[in-house]
């Protein structure tokens, strides 16, 4: 159960990149609140999609916050890249900044997945992030345990991941949702949601305490998005 206001943010990853233009508009005029920017390296995900340049392009033309959601094995080394580049929120994994999990550490071997963070390894780069004005989330797979404590007071989001990063139109995994009850407990940040976010799973979200939700093909395959929007923003209080 939330009170907050809802916030959607979407993610272009399913934009027509030959209209990126375009897309931005139509997402301006649905009345997103912020675009989600999926950055995969090939290394930390399976699959590669876009860097710095596609941010570059975009902050000049939308008022829009830029959430760039850092896919990739080495975050430290980009950040400031996507910082310079116009980014407003950046979200690291936790899986970076601890022990791979055996069964994921071989470049092939897929989610990774870490059971403890370092927690001065990925507070500097939080700091790093905040020392820029900007915000700093860390994301966390489905199969990572929330383990955060120990940062979360430096941080200013946490990005529940709901389905197994690297692809857009997967299914909604159910384990995310005690993630997000327990962050509703414990966490005053927003509580982001990522994955499979649809009209039947977000009120799940929104109920168990999310109030930011990340939607790529829902959102752009939608007929009607600005009225998809207002379903999403409507769940506040629910
Ligand atoms: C997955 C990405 C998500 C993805 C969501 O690796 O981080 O942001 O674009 O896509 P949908 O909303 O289609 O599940
Ligand atoms: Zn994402």
């Amino acid at each position: 159960m939330t009170n907050r206001t809802i916030r959607v943010s979407a993610s272009i990853l399913c934009a027509d990149f030959a209209r990126l233009g375009d897309e931005i508009k139509k997402c301006e005029d649905a009345g997103v609140d912020m675009l989600h920017v999926d950055v995969m390296d090939g290394h930390f995900v399976p699959n590669l999609s876009i860097g710095a340049v596609i941010v570059e392009t975009i902050r000049p033309r939308t008022k829009l916050p830029i959430d760039v959601h850092l896919m990739v094995d080495n975050p430290s080394m980009l950040l400031d890249l996507f910082l310079d580049a116009g980014a407003d929120i950046v979200s690291i994994h936790a899986e970076c900044y601890g022990p791979l999990r055996e069964g994921c550490r071989q470049a092939h071997q897929f989610p990774k997945e870490v059971d403890f963070i370092e927690a001065d390894r990925l507070r500097a780069d939080i700091v790093r992030i905040k020392s820029r004005g900007k915000k700093a989330f860390v994301a966390i797979n489905p199969g990572t345990p929330l383990c955060l404590q120990s940062v979360l007071e430096d941080l200013d989001g946490i990005l529940i991941m709901s389905v197994n990063p690297g692809f857009a139109k997967q299914k909604f995994m159910p384990l995310a949702l005690p993630k997000l009850q327990e962050l509703a407990r414990i966490f005053e940040g927003d509580i982001a949601v990522d994955g499979g976010v649809n009209a039947l799973t977000a009120p799940e979200a929104v109920k168990a305490g999310a109030n930011v939700l990340v939607t790529a093909s829902y959102f752009f395959g939608s007929e009607n998005p600005r009225q998809l929007v207002k379903g999403l923003k409507s769940l506040a209080g629910s």
